[in-house]
């Protein structure tokens, strides 16, 4: 049974020497526990700027991201001493709020790539494009996405569709999505919910879902609720968390925790 330990991790983001930054350091996380476990869901929600993100790319081991104490395991193996192929290879998945755009590689090439990195081999053409094609059909997905250049010209709503479909071929034992609902409307929103439904309902896997909206958790529903502010969890709960800040907001947490 997979699982994901955060231990009191303190993240650093390198400033921006030159023009308006002086090049220093300025601490993002402040001292983040959290255990995910295959079979559970996790929701963090907080609002902009609390360092959300921050958490999901110094997990997936984003360079600019200085980790300065704590751990982070997967089964116990340190995943902070792992490369980024090696925590995708170990079963982590990072989706991205900002994926990049790559000319010249398709869709279908990337996804094939990205499974023969995690699986250790290559797939056969036929069966990868098979695999593929039931896997778009259940995103409602057109077909001819597969030719088209990664990430290029995405519509909010393609880049997530497309963060689903990763998730769905590669079948990490931790998924880790990130905003996943932003910039969808209502009817891809249910679809890209019934994709993360169908992708935990198929085995014991973990879920981190972070997000600044409530409205993805009433599809998807979570085991855990954690509120993020100022680089931490300032309260924990069940779903019914999710409710309550869909009702009131975060003002009351904002008000309890320290700004970044
Ligand atoms: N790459 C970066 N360079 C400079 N500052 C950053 C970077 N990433 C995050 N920050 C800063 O860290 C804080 C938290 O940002 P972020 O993790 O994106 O929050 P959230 O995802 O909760 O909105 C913000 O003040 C943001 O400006
Ligand atoms: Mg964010």
């Amino acid at each position: 049974m997979a699982t994901l330990e955060i231990r009191d991790l303190h993240v650093d983001v390198a400033g921006q020497a030159g023009a308006g930054g002086h090049g220093e350091s300025r601490e993002i996380l402040r001292g983040v526990d959290l255990t995910v476990a295959a079979g559970q869901t996790h929701a963090i929600m907080g609002p902009n700027g609390s360092g959300k993100s921050t958490l999901a790319y110094s997990i997936a081991g984003h360079p600019k991201y200085r980790v300065t104490s704590g751990t982070v395991t997967l089964d116990g193996e340190d995943v902070l001493a792992m490369n980024v192929d090696a925590r995708a290879r170990a079963g982590l998945f990072l989706a991205m709020q900002y994926p990049v755009e790559v000319p010249g590689v398709t869709v279908s090439n990337f996804l094939r790539t990205a499974v023969t990195a995690v699986r250790g081999e290559a797939p056969k053409l036929r069966e990868f494009v098979k695999e593929m094609n039931g896997a778009m059909s259940k995103l409602a997905i057109d077909p001819a996405f597969a030719q088209r250049n990664l990430n290029e010209g995405f519509s909010g709503g393609e880049k997530k569709r497309h963060e689903i479909l990763q998730l769905l071929l590669l079948n990490p034992k931790i998924a880790i999505l990130d905003e996943t609902d932003s910039g969808l409307d209502i009817d891809a929103l249910k679809i890209v919910s019934e994709g993360i439904n169908s992708y935990r309902e198929a085995a014991d896997h973990g879920v981190l879902l972070i997000t600044h909206y409530p409205r993805i958790l009433r599809n998807v529903r979570p085991d855990f609720v954690h509120v993020f502010v100022g680089g931490k969890i300032v309260e924990e709960g069940g779903p019914e968390l999710a409710d309550e800040l869909e009702a009131s907001g975060y003002e009351r947490f904002v008000a309890a925790g320290a700004t970044v």
